[in-house]
């Protein structure tokens, strides 16, 4: 897909080269209290190669770089899922939001900043009727970050991502947001 270029930051896709940053990225956030709430990601070289190998097939996930230096910050996932639009009860087409940022470049609106773009391209470009996402309630930088980009947020149930060393499922409050086209469209008129 064509680079998206916002301020600060160029989004553009994946390529093998990226695998170095992206582990130090999974590296840090397996080691982040906030890895329980997730799938265990493979942290080896080699597992994460065929990882950056795999997210550079497609647009699905997108490498953010700081403008200025080029250096990979973060990536951002944007999944196309088919939905049921519960209005029309007909089919909307439905984008789900990932998101993991280097945590040395926490705290400065990266995330914000690429998550807008990337959310403009859903609507914009991609025909999204809808965008979702879904996070721990215990995420609070996740949950704010949904809330600053004007996901409202639809349910809570219980999930279970990943098992403690005895065995025991961790279980965890998981939030589900969403944000409709129309809620973006309005949020970006100037008045
Ligand atoms: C979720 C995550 C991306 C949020 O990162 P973040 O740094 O809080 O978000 P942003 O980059 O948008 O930064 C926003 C913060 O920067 C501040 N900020 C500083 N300069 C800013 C600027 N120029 N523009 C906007 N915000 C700015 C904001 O005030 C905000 O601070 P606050 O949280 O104290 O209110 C990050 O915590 C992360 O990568 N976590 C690990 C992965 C994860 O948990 N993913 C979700 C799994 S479901």
């Amino acid at each position: 897909m064509t680079p998206l270029t916002t301020e600060r930051l160029e989004i553009r896709n994946f390529s093998v080269d990226d695998a170095p940053a992206l582990r130090e990225i999974i590296l840090q956030y397996q080691a982040s209290e906030h890895a329980a709430y997730d799938h265990v990601w493979p942290t080896s070289v080699d597992e994460i190669r065929d990882v950056a190998e795999w997210f550079a097939s497609g647009d699905a996930f997108l490498t953010v770089c700081l403008r200025a230096s080029g250096q990979m910050i973060g990536y951002v996932a944007l999944n196309p899922v088919e939905g049921r639009d519960h209005q029309s009860r007909g089919f909307a087409q439905v984008c789900d939001l990932g998101y993991c940022f280097n945590f040395d470049h926490h705290g400065r609106g990266y995330a914000t900043e690429a998550c807008q773009a990337v959310i403009g391209r859903a609507f914009d470009e991609l025909g999204a009727d809808r965008v979702t996402a879904g996070t721990a309630a215990a995420n609070a930088p996740s949950c704010s970050l949904l809330a600053r980009l004007g996901f409202r947020r639809l349910e809570e149930r219980t999930a279970s991502f990943r098992s403690a060393a005895d065995g025991t499922p961790i279980e965890f409050l998981a939030y589900s947001f969403a944000l409709d086209r129309a809620d973006w469209i309005g949020a970006s008129t100037p008045y």
